[in-house]
């Protein structure tokens, strides 16, 4: 480390500059729009492969099982599992794209990253509105799930390190605001082309990914680098000028020594892959892995991938089931405000999970009772409907507020810099690859478990929620270089770091003692 640099690890950056400038706002809300195409294309596909035309040109052989189906057993009228390979496979598509993004984010910064994953977007969401045969429809996913890799690989780093410390959950969360956004979007677009006479309102749908394509796209050329990735690629002053000017004052000098010694630290760093394995980090990447594990198996993408499949197995017509589509899609925007507003992490995932528990089991049971294990039933009263939808609309909230957000926000928060976007492509391909299973499994999970499903998430809940009680310290409000203090006191998470690592790390390549410590609640 530099002579000269101040030691000032632990004080959880009270002497951080905290305001918010129209600056770093503008500057996150742009960048956040990357949400925008993530969202978008979770909330089409569901609405477009239950739209018949789509079925005719593309998959006649489901449209006919569809049709002819006679049996009774509502579990297993959507079970195809070439048409789950078309939602699924963009998500494989975006877990291999998330390694080589993860390069391009640590050798040329953030905004090249989401500049990519944009025009990417682009290319496939024209490949896809305009496609004739199932190869192009295929090229078309293979292009938007490169992008969605680069865009989630890159947006969420970004906007943690934009942001002052304290401001750090509210503005990282635009990202999941914009990805509900994206959804709800998604499902209203879809109402409306599913009545577009002709069958041909499958292609406004998946054309119209361009747009939110063309506004990341745009946007990230407009966009500032930040100051920890431009100190990373060797232009301090610029990056002095850029803290001075996105923090609006010129007293940054607490933060520019700790992002200092980040890179100094980060620099040393050849291998990132290889560093990441060591004992040290083993706090950081078992929630990097975990963390997006749990996020996919609270079953979230069940319900927006399949919501009016779903509705339809349980009785709702064409109609009440897109339109109900679109209510869990407001809600789920909406609920996520309740976040911004709060983002104690660890609260809001404890609440969270106790909710999306309450309401799982309740949709479970009342799915039991109405069809049992043979899956056949009489008809579905109105009310009985309306209950399974708000209960569903209750699971979906608690969603939205808890593991949805944080599921993006703590694994962009809790990486020292040399790392940092290693861990995020961990974080980004470990989510596709549990998107893609459940997207994959789910028809015919709900096939062969069928209630059971619902109980079977429900119970992935109460682990999740257990762990974070015990395993997750709170990060809010702390300063990102700092975060390796908040581990080493952890009860448990800190047997994994010596005080030669803190000593080696950030802060503490600034000899720092012993009796330092963070002092914020862990
Ligand atoms: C998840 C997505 C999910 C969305 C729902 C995101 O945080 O990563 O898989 O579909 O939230 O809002």
């Amino acid at each position: 480390m530099a002579g000269g640099a101040i030691l000032r690890a632990g004080n959880g950056g009270k002497d951080y500059p905290g305001k918010m400038t129209l600056f770093v706002f503008l500057a996150c809300l742009v960048a956040s729009s990357g949400g925008l195409i993530f969202g978008y294309d979770i909330g089409i596909s569901g609405g477009v492969t239950s739209m018949d035309g789509f079925l005719v040109k593309f998959f006649p052989s489901v449209y006919r099982q569809e049709k002819e189906d006679a049996s009774t057993n509502q579990y297993c009228r959507f079970d195809s599992q070439l048409l789950t390979a078309f939602t699924s496979s963009l998500y494989l598509a975006a877990l291999i794209a998330s390694f080589f993004a993860s390069t391009v984010t640590r050798a040329f910064g953030r905004k090249w990253s989401m500049f990519g994953g944009g025009i990417t977007f682009l290319v496939g969401a024209a490949i896809n509105g305009a496609a004739e045969s199932v190869l192009m429809l295929l090229l078309g996913r293979i292009l938007l799930g490169v992008g969605v890799g680069f865009t989630t690989q890159s947006v969420p780093l970004y906007l943690s390190e934009m942001a002052p410390a304290k401001l750090r959950g509210m503005l990282n969360i635009g990202f999941q605001l914009m990805i509900t956004i994206g959804i709800l979007a998604a499902n209203l677009i879809n109402y409306a082309t599913a009545k577009i006479k002709g069958g041909w309102g499958w292609r406004i749908s998946l054309g119209l990914a361009s747009v939110p394509a063309t506004i990341i796209t745009l946007s990230s050329l407009l966009l500032p680098d930040t100051p920890n990735s431009l100190v990373e690629r060797g232009h301090g002053e610029k990056a002095r000028l850029m803290l001075r000017r996105i923090r609006g004052t010129a007293d940054i000098h607490a933060e520019y020594e700790d992002i200092l010694a980040a890179c100094e630290e980060s620099r040393a760093i050849e291998h990132p892959w290889s560093t990441i394995l060591r004992r040290r980090y083993r706090p950081q990447l078992t929630m990097a892995v975990l963390i997006p594990f749990f996020q996919q198996v609270t079953g979230i993408n069940a319900i927006m991938f399949y919501a009016p499949v779903l509705f339809k197995t349980v009785g709702f017509g064409d109609d009440a089931s897109l339109m109900s589509a679109v209510i869990s899609g407001l809600v789920n925007k909406l609920a996520t405000f309740v976040s911004i507003a709060t983002v104690g992490r660890r609260k809001l995932f404890l609440q969270g999970g106790v909710q999306m528990f309450i309401s799982q089991a309740i949709v479970g049971t009342m799915i039991a009772i109405k069809f049992g294990t043979s899956g056949s039933a009489a008809s579905l009263s109105k009310s009985y409907a309306n209950g399974m939808l708000l209960f569903i609309c209750t699971y979906t909230a608690g969603f939205a507020w808890s593991w949805g957000p944080l599921g993006w926000l703590v694994p962009s928060e809790i990486f020292p810099l040399e790392i940092r976007p290693a861990g995020q492509a961990i974080t980004v391909s470990v989510n596709m690859l549990f998107t893609f299973m459940v997207a994959q499994a789910f028809v015919a999970a709900l096939c062969h478990l069928k209630f059971g499903l619902f109980y079977l998430f429900a119970a992935w809940v109460v682990v999740m929620t257990v762990f974070v009680a015990f395993f997750l310290p709170e990060t809010k409000n702390v300063p990102i270089e700092e975060m390796i203090l908040v581990w080493q006191q952890h009860w448990y998470r800190g047997k994994f770091i010596a005080d030669e690592d803190v000593n080696d790390d950030v802060v503490g390549s600034i000899e720092m003692g012993k009796n330092r410590s963070y002092t914020g609640r862990v």
